[in-house]
């Protein structure tokens, strides 16, 4: 049997730190479910522009397109804010995404009932928050032509086409068939022209799901709600820049940003990356939180290898490590004994490698 071949880009900043507990989990995982796993590494961002003066590399490019999933850690490096954008990080991960043509971004939001006291939203808003942010990924703003800046003015463009709209619609139907049934489409239907096509789209395409129900919202209004009412959402669906933003605003739901995992699909292989950004101020440290990374590499095996089983047993693991109070520093109270990112990744990789969860995690209480 030929092993499932994973492209990692572990990155900058913290990338690197979380992805290596993501791979412990996922060896752990390999062992324990007899599935053969080859995992190689390669680089990108702004490693990648001190390796080889290039944000996204021909090694790296053509390693991910044959590869069966992607990895990937984090890019970002404060030393590249000025650079050129041909050489800055963040153009690696954009040109990744649209090398791989995935155009939609699944980001799953859910409070671990043991983390609720960890955001600063009351508790009882927080009762029964379980959404997915469905957010269009490789077109809108941050793909528009033309663009250009120079001292005085600066030119983005907003465009979507009808089929752009349509095949990330389809994406949220779907979820919502196997989840709650509620689609929330948000958009600027009031102001813009692209959103107002957008909301015909997504509306003609609603039609072909009788069983869902579709919403619309205004961004802004949905900003406040996402907050105010974050229960009353099941999927929200929406264009790039939005969908980037409300995520991290939703993160804040979840109790911290380093907890979030992402899975970006398209046509073929797939791309799994946590939420967060490379954290500069905390790179090196090893304080970062890799459960998002983790979570991460339990969405790959999920919707990148169809490994539904070995995928849940990631996920019951870091609940479990959760109720047992393990705690990385942000989400830890104030008196909590914080762990690092390396014990993090062993203790959820011993549970993963754990046939009963359960009993080891009772046995241990009391013993
Ligand atoms: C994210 C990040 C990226 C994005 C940046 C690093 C380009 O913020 O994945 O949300 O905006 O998509
Ligand atoms: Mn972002």
């Amino acid at each position: 049997m030929t092993p499932f071949a994973i492209a990692v880009l572990p990155g900058d900043g913290i990338g690197p730190e979380v992805i290596a507990e993501a791979e412990r989990v996922l060896e752990a995982v390999s062992e324990r479910f007899k599935v053969m796993i080859a995992l190689s590494r390669f680089s990108i961002g702004a490693a990648a522009v001190a390796a080889a003066g290039d944000p996204l590399p021909a090694e790296t490019r053509a390693a991910v397109q044959s590869a069966d999933a992607v990895l990937l850690g984090a890019v970002g490096d404060p030393s590249l804010d000025q650079a050129p954008r041909h050489l800055r990080p963040e153009t690696g991960l954009l040109g990744l995404r649209a090398l791989l043509g995935v155009y939609a971004n699944l980001r799953p939001v859910a409070v671990h009932a043991v983390l609720a006291d960890r955001s600063p939203l009351k508790p009882e808003r927080l009762h029964g928050v379980d959404l997915l942010i469905v957010r269009e990924l490789t077109g809108g703003l941050y793909y528009g032509e033309p663009r250009r800046r120079d001292e005085t003015n600066a030119v983005n463009t907003l465009a979507y086409s009808a089929a752009e709209i349509e095949r990330v619609a389809r994406v949220a139907f779907e979820a919502a068939r196997g989840r709650r049934g509620l689609v929330t489409s948000v958009d600027k239907a009031n102001v813009l022209e692209v959103s107002q096509l957008w909301r015909d789209v997504v509306t003609r395409v609603g039609r072909d799901y009788a069983d869902v129900r579709l919403e619309h919202l205004y961004v802004d209004f949905a900003a406040m709600k996402l907050v105010a009412e974050p229960a009353a959402f099941d999927v929200i669906l929406t264009e790039n820049m939005f969908g980037d933003i409300l995520s991290d605003e939703a993160a804040v739901l979840a109790g911290s940003l380093g907890l979030l995992p992402s899975a970006s699909l398209g046509a073929g292989t797939g791309l799994f990356e946590p939420i967060h950004g490379s954290a500069p101020g905390i790179a090196g440290q090893g304080i970062a939180n890799p459960l998002g990374a983790i979570a991460s590499a339990a969405m790959l095996l999920r919707h990148g290898l169809g490994l539904a089983e070995p995928a849940a047993a990631i996920d019951r693991a870091i609940h479990t490590v959760l109720a047992e109070g393990y705690r990385t520093r942000d989400i830890a109270d104030p008196s909590d004994r914080p762990i690092g990112t390396r014990e993090m990744g062993e203790r959820v990789a011993e549970r993963v490698g754990e046939k009963r969860i359960l009993r080891a995690a009772r046995l241990r209480r009391s013993g």
